[in-house]
């Protein structure tokens, strides 16, 4: 808490009145003018034979005040008297003007693409718009229309809303159910708005409106390749550019272009939202414009992506890569490389078999990536936000540590700025929202009397939902609320209340690593737009304020635009998911963003290692029940092998599994008391074996303890909010197990003792997804990677920090500023050798 005032500089930011946009050129808008206007794109016919594109090109709509009639008719009993007060919010939204656009834009089309800022009520109302369309009830459709069997089918009737992050679906489905008036989910067989995301699938056999990751929708993909349940998919946040939303947008093209194959020819239709996206990339996405080979008119070059995903070169120059390491047991690495050529030759491309040197080219873009063009029909509709002026605040230097800085800022605000306005604070992860959420309560407990109080509130991805929850509620009285959180905040949800920002300007990312063959997690500066939608955060419902702890030209060095997840990350898992999904040619897959070949080929090689595939590229048994599990291509592999005869470890493994979805079991703790205090408490738990076997006894501990778990976590320096989130994920992968017939033998396990034995089965069936993951240790004592032959130490979190154990598996590798293994158990290279080469 040392530095002076950080300097001010006014940033020009949109006035309260906002622009009407028209085909992309803004123009002020009179008083009186309606705000809304659509773009129509593709065939220039309405439904009725009209023409709609009139020579200017667009036409307005005046907001039709059927649009905004009170839904709320019929809406009975308690739950009324909530959805009637919101319904006096809702109908200020800016999106409401535009209801009739967005109507009849989906009944003359198939494709809507819809542009509005956070907080114009996109995810909110576009769902409830479109739920009384006359296209949006089931249809009985005979189905010998579509395949020769006799009787009838039900299609349709369903909304489905895709959303990158669980906490997005699930506030959004809480919000609509109230909106509605209608119970949430599972809670009521009778409930019409509900949700899917992992590990908690909450809906009813009513349910019209459903919000859902876009993970689950890929799984429900996998069983109903038509999506029968539905009459459309809205894909929201388009512009977060997950693999999975990419995923997601050409399985619907796919759908779209079959002429709704798996539907009975009952159509789809389709939305498209995003805050931020240009939608020129996406419309020629859904034309079948081979320029769609561009990325999303994101600016985005394919050049640099590629660059991007074969990785950055720092500690890749650590060692240069003499493959000396790579074979780890007898086989040849030259025999076995071949097989392997020739294995992904047939199953990257069935048709096409290439050779050594074709196969090692970078991807062709104007070959076997194009597509044909098709009628696909595209409206757009632009949406204004409503935004205030915000401050920007740039550091004058470079900030060292971001989470004091941060601290720094949020008692800066508190001591001068008045209530209300609550602070957001863009962080990395779990681990630098908790450090800051300690320290802000620790500093706060010094603070004067007579100012409010500070009340810190955590927001990170693996926090339960209910921790989850807490930041939107409003701050009592006299209080102002921190909320603390990941890049989550910056566009999936709204926190209101906020009108001041603190922004790190870094996010943590996975990026794949060519050399080490594996994900990286590194923390890497945002993009322009990711710091702008930060900014944004602050000016919702007043002029804000917002403090980049970077500097103005580190603001404006920072990269335009997120690098799509597709094009730098490991393929995995989608090259599963579209083999699963039945895509026989990766390659002519419908992608936004092509990745490079290169990185399909790797994918299609590590599925085919974990036995997803079979010799000539297509899934296997064990690859379909990958696929329907809701983990990770490597931890998939592992439950799966853990319900094999020769190990039969499904519990524990399960156990472990849920531990390691969340970031982190144990406290990050501030001092080197502290510390030792908590190695004291926790002896009991550690393992000599490592972290996996670590987090095993400590969710048994947990989990045995029927009294007091909260201060059973407290005495060892254990997170009780994390421990919820385990049982939670345990008690549905349980549920899951048993759905997907693994065996599973008896649940009563949390006093079993961990033998030896059982340790060392645990450790060889981790090896079943991790055998990449390994490496051994070197006669100067340090560690290298047995595929690579990298260098990594041991991350000072891991029990074996600092130990010599023959060879190491982990469950994550971390670039810091240096490479690090995280989760980190000791095994031997024999081990290794059996789990490769078997
Ligand atoms: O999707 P978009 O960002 O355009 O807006 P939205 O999520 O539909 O939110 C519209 C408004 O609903 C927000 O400005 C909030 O006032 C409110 N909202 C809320 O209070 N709680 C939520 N979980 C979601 C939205």
């Amino acid at each position: 808490m040392t530095s002076g005032p950080p300097q001010i500089k006014q940033e020009t930011s949109s006035t309260s009145k906002p622009d009407l946009i028209i085909f992309g050129s803004k123009r002020k808008r009179k008083n009186d003018e309606p705000q809304s206007t659509v773009l129509n794109h593709g065939p220039s016919q309405d439904s009725n034979g009209g023409d709609r594109n009139t020579s200017s090109g667009n036409k307005k709509y005046k907001p039709n005040h059927a649009a905004v009639q009170n839904p709320l008719e019929g809406v009975q009993g308690k739950l009324k008297e909530k959805a009637r007060k919101l319904w006096d919010q809702r109908k200020t939204l800016p999106i409401w003007s535009h209801a009739d656009v967005i109507r009849q834009s989906l009944r003359d089309k198939d494709v809507l693409l819809l542009v509005g800022e956070t907080g114009s009520g996109k995810s909110t109302q576009v769902p409830q718009i479109l739920a009384k369309e006359t296209w949006c009830t089931t249809q009985r459709v005979p189905a010998t229309a579509a395949n020769g069997k006799k009787g009838f089918v039900h299609v349709g009737g369903c909304i489905a809303i895709t959303e990158p992050r669980r906490v997005a679906a699930v506030s959004l489905a809480r919000r609509v159910a109230e909106e509605v008036g209608t119970p949430l989910g599972s809670s009521s067989p009778a409930s019409t708005v509900g949700y899917n995301v992992r590990f908690d699938n909450s809906t009813s056999p009513c349910t019209k409106i459903k919000f859902l990751t876009e993970g689950m929708l890929l799984q429900e993909m996998l069983r109903d390749p038509g999506l029968r349940e539905y009459s459309a998919v809205i894909v929201d946040e388009v512009h977060e550019r997950g693999v999975n939303v990419d995923l997601v947008m050409g399985f619907l093209k796919t759908l779209i272009n079959g002429k709704y194959k798996g539907r009975y020819g009952v159509p789809l239709k389709v939305g498209v939202m995003s805050a931020t996206v240009s939608m020129e990339g996406l419309i020629k996405f859904f034309e079948g414009d081979s320029e769609t080979r561009d990325p999303l008119s994101s600016g985005y070059r394919q050049a640099e992506a590629e660059s991007e995903w074969s990785g950055f070169s720092e500690s890749d120059k650590e060692t240069p890569d003499t493959g000396a390491n790579q074979e780890p047991h007898g086989r040849s690495g030259l025999q076995k490389n071949n097989n392997l050529r020739a294995f992904h030759n047939k199953a990257c491309d069935p048709g096409r078999e290439l050779s050594t040197e074709a196969s090692s080219d970078k991807p062709d873009r104007n070959g076997p990536l194009l597509r044909t063009t098709n009628d696909s029909a595209v409206a757009i509709c632009h949406i204004e936000g409503r935004q205030y002026p915000v401050t920007v605040v740039y550091s004058p230097e470079p900030v060292q540590d971001f989470v004091d800085a941060s601290l720094r800022n949020i008692f800066q605000i508190h001591y001068k700025e008045p209530l209300p306005g609550d602070i957001l604070v863009f962080l990395t992860g779990q681990t630098t929202v908790e450090s800051l959420e300690h320290l802000v309560n620790e500093y706060a407990i010094g603070m004067s009397p007579d100012l409010p109080n500070l009340l810190a509130l955590p927001l990170f991805a693996a926090l339960p939902q209910s921790a989850q929850q807490r930041v939107f509620l409003p701050a009592p009285p006299k209080t102002r609320k921190v909320i603390l959180a990941t890049n989550i905040a910056e566009t999936s949800v709204t926190v209101s209340g906020v009108r001041y920002v603190i922004d790190c300007g870094k996010s943590k990312i996975k990026q794949f690593r060519t050399r080490i063959g594996l994900d990286s997690l590194l923390v890497k500066p945002i993009s322009k737009s990711a710091a702008i939608q930060r900014k944004g955060r602050a000016g919702r419902e007043a002029p804000g304020q917002c403090y980049r702890l970077y500097t103005e030209q580190d603001y404006l060095n920072l990269q335009s635009q997120n690098t799509p997840e597709i094009l730098r990350c490991d393929l995995g898992q989608a090259v599963l998911t579209m083999k699963a999904r039945g895509v026989t040619n990766i390659i002519d897959f419908a992608f936004l963003d092509p990745p490079p070949r290169e990185a399909i080929e790797k994918a299609l090689m590590q599925l085919f290692q974990l036995k997803a595939l079979d010799d000539s590229g297509a899934i296997s048994k064990i690859g379909l029940e990958m696929a329907r599990l809701p983990l990770t291509v490597p931890l998939a592999r592992v439950l799966l092998a853990a319900g094999e005869p020769e190990l039969r470890c499904v519990p524990e493994v399960i156990d472990i599994i849920s531990a390691l979805s969340v970031e982190n079991i144990f406290l990050t703790l501030h001092s080197e008391e502290r510390e030792e205090e908590a190695q004291v408490a926790r002896r009991e738990l550690y393992r000599r074996e490592g972290d996996h076997l670590t987090l095993l006894t400590t969710v048994r501990a947990y989990c045995a303890e029927h009294t007091d778990r909260k201060g059973w976590a407290e005495r060892h320096f254990v997170s009780h909010r994390a421990m919820q989130a385990v049982v939670d994920v345990r008690k549905q992968l349980r549920a899951q197990c048993y759905r997907s017939r693994i065996h599973t033998g008896s649940d009563d396990t949390d006093n079993t003792p961990i033998t030896s034995e059982l340790a060392t089965t645990i450790l060889k069936c981790f090896l079943n997804g991790f055998a990449v993951n390994t490496a051994r240790l070197m006669p100067d004592g340090s560690y290298k990677t047995v595929v690579g032959n990298q260098l990594v130490a041991i991350h000072p979190s891991s029990g074996l920090y600092g130990k010599k154990v023959e060879a190491i598996m982990y469950n994550e590798f971390v670039f810091t500023n240096r490479s690090y293994a995280r989760g980190v158990s000791a095994v031997q290279m024999d081990w290794v050798g059996e789990a490769i080469g078997g």
